[in-house]
């Protein structure tokens, strides 16, 4: 899939501030930190499209994007930031939950895991919360370009060890510093919103 277009549509803060136009989405999910914005941003060739922060929690709304006139894509406010005053953390895993589970447009979820780290409760949580929801996912371990090329391919199968996924799982490692897995991410979009089968 080639990117012709990209606008901003709006941020909500719950499910029903959410755009209405009914077009097939896919949302950013994962650890706060772990490179959702930063991602995006790469995926759809716009630097500071969506906001990149050093400082876990910077995305606290649903942001969503319109790409190609064709489909919406959607930065999620991420988890598991230590942090963040326990009420509020509650309050965005409510909306994200909502989100997740009520978004009838919903068609995938790019579901972003740290490369480096073991995955989190949280994260092994969502995993096996999107395999019983019987949604599309797409496993995409992040930051590949801060180990060595030698450690690549041996912390890939430590973090798949743990995470018993079926042989088929749709997995992408990335880098949005060089922008490893990109076009590889933009093939499995495109046949998400297509509504085929991975
Ligand atoms: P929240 O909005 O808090 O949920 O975080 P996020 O998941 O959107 O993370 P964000 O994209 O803001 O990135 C967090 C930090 O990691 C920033 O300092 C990024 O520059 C850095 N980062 C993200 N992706 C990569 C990557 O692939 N490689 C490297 N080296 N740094 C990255
Ligand atoms: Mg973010």
């Amino acid at each position: 899939m080639r990117i012709e277009s990209v606008a901003f549509v709006g941020s909500a803060a719950d499910l029903a501030s959410c755009p209405q136009r009914p077009l097939p989405e896919v949302a950013l999910s994962g650890r706060s930190n772990v490179g959702k914005s930063s991602l995006l941003n790469v995926l759809l060739g716009r630097r500071g499209m969506a906001r990149v922060s050093a400082t876990p929690g910077k995305t606290q709304l649903i942001n969503t994007f319109l790409v190609n006139d064709r489909f919406h894509l959607v930065d999620l406010p991420g988890y598991g930031y230590a942090r963040m005053p326990a009420a509020e953390h509650a309050k965005l895993r409510r909306m994200v939950h909502a989100y997740l589970r009520q978004r009838g447009e919903l068609r995938g979820v790019v579901q972003l895991l740290d490369a480096r780290h073991e995955p989190s409760r949280d994260d092994i949580e969502m995993l096996e919360w999107l395999r019983t929801a019987g949604l599309a996912f797409c496993l995409v371990p992040t930051k590949m370009d801060k180990l060595r090329p030698g450690e690549r391919k041996p912390a890939l199968a430590r973090l798949m060890r743990g995470l018993d996924l079926p042989d088929d799982q749709p997995v992408v490692p990335f880098s949005s510093r060089d922008g490893d897995g990109r076009d590889a991410l933009l093939d499995w979009l495109d046949i998400t919103v297509s509504g085929a089968r991975n």
